[in-house]
This record gives C-alpha cells, structure tokens and sequence, in this order.
C-alpha cells in the first residue's frame, strides 16, 4: 500500500507547523560566514573589500578562503566612505546592511557599482532582497530561534558548488534553544555561545535537514509584521534622544532599534539593563581596535544600545518597554542626561 515511501503511524516528532521555506532557490549553509566563505572560494575573486566595522567571523571567511580582505570606513549615512570608485575585476565589495536598515545603501552602492561585484551580507537583514548581485546572504538564527543555518542567493555568474556534506551540529546546537524554552535566556547563555563558536573554523557544508525544516515551522510574515510595528513605537518615541535618526523604507524589516547616546556610558545602562532581565546586543566589540576614534562606526560599536524590536514583543508591550528606557535614560544625572 505505502508506495509513496513515507513514514505513517509510528511514534510522533515534534508537532511542528509548515509555513513552507524562507528562500526555497537558495543554497542552503550551517551558517553565514560558511555562506561566505564558499562564495568567496569561488575561482576569480582575489581581493574582497570589507567594512572596519563587521564581526571577526566576516573576515576570518575571508582567510579562510585565502583571499586579500582590505577594510574601508562609512560616512554618517553608513554609505562606504573609502572605496575606491573603480574596482579591477577581480574584487569585489561586501557591504552589510546594517540591523536590517540600509536598504537605500544597498540601492545606491547597486548604481555605483557592477551587480557582478557586490556581496551583500544581509544576516541583519533577513527579509532584504536579492537584486542581482554576485551574492546575497542571510542568518535566520538571528530573527528567530534556530540552532544555525545560512542562506545564499546569488546571480548565475557565480558558479557555486553545492555542498555535499550535511552539518551535523545543529542536535548540539539545540541546547540553548531548549534551555531558553525550559529554564531561562540566563541559564541558556553559556550553550548559545557554545553554539555560536562551534560555527567558527568550519568548511562549508549543507543546512542540517532539522535546521530547514525548523525555519519552515515559522511564521516570517508575522515576523516581518511585528518587527516593523514594534520598531514604529520605538522610533517615534526614542528618536528625539538618538544621534541617528532612523528612517525605515518600506523595503527595511529591523533587527533592532539602534539608540545611539553619545557620550553616555552605555555600558553601565547594558549592565543595568541586564540586572532587570533586558537583554542587549552589542554589535560589534572585537571591531572596535579596526575604527576610528570619534567615528560614526565606533559610536555604533560602543555608545549604542541595541534594543530588542522582535516578535516576541507586540506594540503594547513595546510601549511599556519605551517608557522604561525613557525613565531610566531621564534618571541619569543631568550631566550625563544633556546628550539627549
Ligand atoms: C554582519 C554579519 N555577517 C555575518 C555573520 C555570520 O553569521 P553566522 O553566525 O550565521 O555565520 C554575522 C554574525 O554575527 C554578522 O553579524
């Protein structure tokens, strides 16, 4: 009867829902940075221009894959200040779009630029486009909970290899998730770092079959949806205190709401924060030594609160959490609170 080799009856699995996949054409990674790595193996790249400011684990792919990185700096609208406007063709340029809100940067660098020599390292950016470009790239774990997984899109010029090897990590990896669901974000900490440095040092290899079928189990429109709601409320409410004034296209879906507070100590609010069960981001500390004094990337990689605008929060929520930070930033004594 059963031709169909299925499996019927039989003990159950989890009861996932089936929402279809994210990006059903793209080649499927165990991470970002392998994503990366395997395109810039690809024969014909020598040297790959990076942004100073990025995380380690973007230039190690491309030592990994034994190509030149050079680094370049970004103006205030986080458009690449020092790129050289030709570029030979054997580079290419890696641009990130930053916490899912440089998507009018993508669009310019793509009428300053050949599509053929642009990267776009959209793991901030999940719901970016690809337009063409050499290579697209997302990191799902960061807007939902997954255990690893790396998406590419890229343009027919780019003549990839699918991996044969499937990740077998990820049933590890799985151990913040469960503690995160069972116990507490506190208790899972130390397994999400686990599981984040057993990302590094890897070749590239094929998304576990768990991982693609956990990003199938999730809701992206609602994804998409509340992300942008959540950030509106924060937006409007925390912009007049924030150095950069965030401007969302209808093309950007956030990552988080970057509060940048110049010549605040940050890092004692983060603290502060934490002790209250807040959990922020940094993006990113081991950038720092590679910026500039006084740049606009290291106010970003310093004196920048990452708050959370995710899914798991909805717009009433999202009020009470503003009007937290608000109180807590007016609390600061005044000589701190002037910034604002
Ligand atoms: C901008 C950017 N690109 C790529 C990566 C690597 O992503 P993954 O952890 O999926 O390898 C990161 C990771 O932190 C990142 O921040």
């Amino acid at each position: 009867m059963n031709n169909l080799r299925e499996e019927i009856g039989g003990y159950f699995g989890l009861d996932l829902p089936e929402y279809g996949a994210l990006y059903p054409q793209a080649v499927h990674y165990q991470s970002a940075r392998s994503a990366l790595r395997a395109v810039l193996e690809c024969q014909g790249i020598h040297r790959v221009w990076m942004p100073a400011y990025v995380c380690d684990s973007v230039l190690r792919a491309a030592d990994a894959a034994g190509i030149e990185a050079r680094t370049y700096g970004l103006d205030n609208s986080l458009y690449p200040s020092d790129l050289p406007s030709t570029l030979l063709d054997d580079e290419v340029v890696l641009y990130v779009n930053y916490f899912g809100l440089c998507q009018s940067v993508v669009k310019r660098l793509q009428t300053q630029y050949l599509l053929e020599h642009l990267i776009i390292d959209n793991s901030q950016a999940l719901f970016a486009p690809h337009n063409g470009e050499l290579a697209t790239i997302y990191s799902p774990r960061k807007f939902a909970g997954l255990p690893d997984g790396g998406l590419l899109l890229h343009s027919s010029r780019l003549s990839i290899t699918v991996p044969s090897v499937e990740d077998q990590g990820s049933f590890e990896r799985m151990k913040y998730l469960l503690l995160r669901t069972s116990c507490s974000a506190r208790e899972g900490y130390a397994a999400f770092q686990e599981a984040r440095n057993s990302l590094q040092n890897l070749p590239p290899m094929t998304m576990s079959r768990l991982t693609r079928r956990l990003i199938r189990s999730i809701d992206w429109q609602q994804v998409r949806s509340r992300r942008r709601d959540n950030f509106a409320v924060i937006a409007q409410r925390l912009n007049p205190m924030n150095a950069i004034q965030w401007l969302p296209t209808d093309d950007d879906v956030p990552l988080c709401y970057p509060l940048v507070l110049r010549g605040i100590d940050v890092a004692a609010i983060k603290a502060h924060l934490t002790a209250q069960n807040i959990f922020t981001a940094t993006y990113w500390p081991d950038a720092l030594p590679r910026l500039k004094p006084g740049s606009i990337e290291a106010a970003l990689a310093q004196d920048t609160l990452f708050l959370p605008v995710d899914q798991r929060l909805d717009p009433t929520r999202m009020e009470i959490f503003v009007q937290y930070i608000l109180d807590m930033l007016r609390s600061l004594p005044s000589d701190r609170a002037d910034q604002s």
